[in-house]
């Protein structure tokens, strides 16, 4: 086992088979965070099965109970901290008991996580799952609190397949790692440095699942559209993918505005199994504001992209994130921000308020500076816009014609079905003659901020 009180990268890859450990424990699993970590829990089923291990939903009948973490905001940390401090009393009565933080969280705040709560028995970040099994068996057999937060160059974890929850969608890990480092963000410190797998290995995958009857993949990374493999960049391998006999739809996610490069955009507009979304996180709407978050565009070049984007891809959904009250933002800043939106209309955004992360530049340079109050005020303004927006451009489609893919019972009714738009949109509809799975077109009849409203065309 090793040790680590920085983030040093390794060259040393184990593989699966090294790590000989049985620990025939019954797991309990929580995810929380992105897709990403989505993901990494399937990879970890998988590498515990490996070592003997079951699993379970439900925590008190649990041996071993791990948290898979995020740590983009502060808020996500407090939810695990509410977490762990409940479990110091639990761990009193159920002495045997192992607790582990995996994931972000564990990465970004290594043994200090140990330091501040004592019910933690074991912490492992996202690069060093393999070595789970060994630290779960070491907790169990030897008490011993263990460390594994090794960053790797080279980890993709591209020999183990993912124990995947049954559904129309499949997410695949292209690449791993971020090298943009935005001052505010906390991921390239917790996932390290930028790497991609082998296209060949992600047809593959794509292939089985296919084979297993999955519809629908979602290409997954950090920074996916920076994807590059010796020759491959992220179109070709796009274009790949949805070549695969089977899959009606490929999505991907999360986009950087930097790597979008007419090949791309030629890509999504000609493939008709390519959906015609794109996220396109702005984050804010002031040139100033940009460079300090380090984002390598100016409001002008990203209204570009989005004039190239919209000429090359006919009827595309645009999304974006947003941050509020980044160190210093003023109001007239704010202000350019609100313009873009107004300007753009994305079809969906996501907004949040600033979050001072531990480690990052940001932290290090400016003080969190602007009162929550106001970082509170700008979000709801944004969300109220973006919600008048989003009504306007679905009320629009009222009348017309949606093709959709179902993925499951709608919400509030068991007897209507949830599905989806190409560009992302919710459409809810009743038709007892199809299945979760099935790809039909919808009239569509009325609409709201969040869904449309239809029936099913025969
Ligand atoms: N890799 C993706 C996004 C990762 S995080 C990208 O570059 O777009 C998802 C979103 O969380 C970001 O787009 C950003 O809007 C938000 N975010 C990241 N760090 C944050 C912070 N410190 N405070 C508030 N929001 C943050
Ligand atoms: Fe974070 Fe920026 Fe990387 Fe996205 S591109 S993960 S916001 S550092
Ligand atoms: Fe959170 Fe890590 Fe994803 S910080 S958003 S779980 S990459």
């Amino acid at each position: 086992m090793t040790t680590t009180l920085s983030p040093n990268v390794t060259r040393r890859v184990p593989s699966l088979s090294a790590v000989p450990n049985r620990v025939a424990a019954l797991v309990n699993l929580q995810t929380f965070g992105c897709q990403m970590n989505e993901y990494d829990s399937e990879l970890v089923r998988t590498i515990l099965h490996g070592s003997g291990c079951s699993f379970t939903e439900d925590e008190a009948a649990a041996d071993v109970i791990l948290f898979n973490t995020c740590a983009i905001r502060e808020t996500a940390h407090n939810r695990i901290y509410a977490r762990l401090d409940a479990l110091k009393e639990e761990k009193k009565e159920r002495r045997d008991l192992v607790v582990g933080v995996l994931g972000c969280m564990s990465q970004n705040l290594k043994e200090g996580l140990l330091l501040r709560f004592p019910a933690v028995d074991l912490i492992c970040g996202p690069d060093a799952y393999r070595q789970l099994p060994d630290l779960i068996a070491r907790s169990r057999g030897l008490r011993e609190r263990g460390t594994a937060i090794e960053l790797s160059e080279y980890e993709t974890y591209e020999d183990i397949a993912p124990t995947r929850v049954e559904g129309v969608n499949a997410w695949i890990a292209i690449m791993r790692g971020c090298d943009n480092f935005c001052t505010f963000c906390v991921v390239p410190y917790t996932r390290g440095r930028e790497r991609s797998r082998d296209p060949r290995g992600i047809v593959e995958e794509t292939c089985r699942l296919a084979d297993q009857g999955y519809k629908q993949v979602t290409l997954l990374g950090q920074n996916a559209n920076s994807y590059r493999c010796d020759g491959t960049d992220f179109a070709d391998l796009m274009r790949q993918v949805a070549a695969v006999p089977g899959i009606a739809r490929v999505r991907f996610t999360s986009p950087h505005p930097k790597d979008f490069p007419a090949k791309l955009l030629g890509a999504i507009a000609s493939e008709d199994h390519l959906c015609k979304h794109i996220h396109l996180p702005l984050q804010a709407g002031s040139d100033r504001v940009l460079k300090k978050m380090n984002r390598d565009y100016t409001q002008d070049e990203f209204l570009r992209l989005v004039d190239q984007i919209r000429a090359t891809i006919p009827n595309v959904a645009l999304s974006t994130d947003i941050i509020c009250g980044f160190p210093t933002e003023s109001d007239d800043e704010f202000a350019e921000t609100e313009k873009v939106m107004r300007g753009v209309e994305f079809d969906s955004a996501f907004m949040f308020k600033y979050s001072q992360r531990v480690g990052t530049i940001a932290a290090k340079l400016w003080d969190d500076d602007v009162p929550d109050l106001v970082k509170s005020q700008r979000v709801t303004h944004l969300v109220d816009l973006q919600r008048q927006i989003s009504l306007r451009h679905h009320l629009t489609m009222v009348g017309g014609t949606v093709t959709v893919l179902i993925e499951g019972e709608s919400r509030k009714s068991s007897a209507e079905w949830r599905a989806r738009t190409d560009g992302n949109t919710i459409v809810v509809f009743a038709d007892s003659s199809r299945t979760i799975g099935d790809i039909c077109d919808v009239r569509i009849m009325e609409a709201s901020a969040n869904t449309l409203r239809g029936i099913p065309l025969t």
